[in-house]
């Protein structure tokens, strides 16, 4: 039934970011082999995710077909190479007739377009909503045509949900047959919207920023679990606002405590772990950042249970996430705009034992006991593993 397809939120890399529409065979081979060299591929990270600009229509037996610019090859080759390389090849579609892209889409060519991706080698699918009727009932009925192809594609392929959370996937994801689902829009390369969000239409014009994503998505932590997973879109570690040949990150770009926060807030909340940044030019903290063993860990902790905010006000927001051995994740951010003293009793968060404490940016035991106090850089996160002593 598919359920077991993403037992742990899937990791990879995705095209859109830092490509748009702008790649080619090329630049997905030289990702693929970054990705390798970079130990990227070694820390988990195993779907390449060519997302939308792929397409280049349809043939005379409305087989859909790449664009022969861009993929002279193929995608079945292209696909042989990945595989070679210890990855997955992850593609896009959109539930519609055109993409967001004004590409070429799969609404009612579901079956053959799901029998022509399991034919070239495909793993994951990406299926957006651009396009389509801002209706719940339609949506539901449309993804659910779309993962019913891909199970009877003889290939098992994840499907990604991708309509950015206004017609509530967390409801309904699952039981149609996806596997992940955005809770949001797009996350730009950015701390925040410069407004005070309290709905989605507070969004200033460039969109949500790391901590817009995490206030919006923290309401779904119990429709997650093993197999089926709420998506808080790519992580935006390593852009630092350049452009790349997209010519649009859509944002101004983050500091590296930002990008530690994002890291360590998409794995505490089981978001599928898709970096976006150029990993064939990576400096030593986008590295440190995209590559600690420690938060991965939490990410891809067996129970798949969703963090919980257990605080949250001007100052702080607070998580805690149970894990598979019994230890508990904790993570400590500061909202603010200077740096703070976090005084924190670990009862506060509903944690009444004694605990050993590992700063897992520091990679070390920094203690035993029922409290934490230290200090928080502006829009930094700490993050404790908890193990009962
Ligand atoms: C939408 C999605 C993005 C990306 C683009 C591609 O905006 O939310 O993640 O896939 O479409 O056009």
């Amino acid at each position: 039934d598919g359920s077991l397809l993403a037992p742990t939120p899937p990791m990879g890399w995705m095209t859109w970011n830092y490509f748009a529409d702008k790649f080619n065979e090329t630049d997905i081979r030289e990702m693929a082999d970054a990705m390798v060299s970079s130990g990227m591929v070694k820390a988990g990270y195993n779907y390449l995710f060519i997302d939308d600009g792929w397409q280049g229509g349809r043939d005379n037996r409305n087989n859909i077909i790449p664009d022969p610019k861009k993929f002279p090859s193929g995608i079945k080759a292209l696909a042989d190479y990945v595989h070679s390389k210890g990855l997955k090849l992850g593609i896009y579609s959109d539930a519609a007739p055109l993409t967001c892209g004004g590409y070429t889409a799969s609404l009612n060519f579901e079956e053959q377009d799901a029998k022509t991706f399991a034919s070239w080698g495909i793993d994951y699918l990406k299926y957006d909503y651009c396009g389509a009727p801002d209706d719940m009932e339609i949506a539901k009925t449309r993804y659910k045509k779309m993962a019913d192809a891909l199970r009877n594609s003889g290939r098992d392929i994840v499907l990604g949900i991708c309509e950015w959370g206004g017609r509530k996937p967390w409801l309904w994801g699952g039981q149609v047959g996806g596997q992940l689902w955005r809770t949001t829009g797009d996350v730009r390369d950015k701390w925040r919207s410069i407004k005070p969000v309290k709905t989605l239409k507070d969004l200033d014009t460039e969109g949500a920023g790391i901590l817009d994503i995490v206030d919006f998505s923290q309401d779904y932590a119990s429709y997650a679990g093993p197999g089926h997973w709420n998506d808080m879109d790519m992580l935006v570690v390593g852009l630092y606002g350049k452009k790349g040949p997209s010519g649009d990150f859509g944002g101004v770009g983050c500091t590296d405590a930002e990008y530690q926060s994002q890291m360590s807030l998409w794995s505490i909340m089981n978001s599928p772990l898709a970096a976006s940044n150029d990993v064939r030019n990576m400096n030593a903290e986008t590295k440190r950042i995209l590559l600690n063993d420690e938060v991965i860990a939490i990410n891809q902790d067996a129970l798949g249970k969703q963090a919980v905010c257990k605080i949250k006000n001007d100052t702080w927001s607070v998580f805690v996430k149970p894990l598979a051995n019994g230890d508990y994740a904790i993570a400590i951010v500061n909202r603010s705009e200077t740096t703070q003293k976090s005084k924190i009793n670990f009862a506060e968060l509903g944690l009444n034992e004694t605990y050993e404490i590992k700063d897992l940016w520091a990679h070390k035991v920094i203690g035993k006991g029922k409290k934490w106090s230290g200090m928080v850089q502006r829009h930094e996160t700490k993050m404790f593993r908890l193990k009962k002593i």
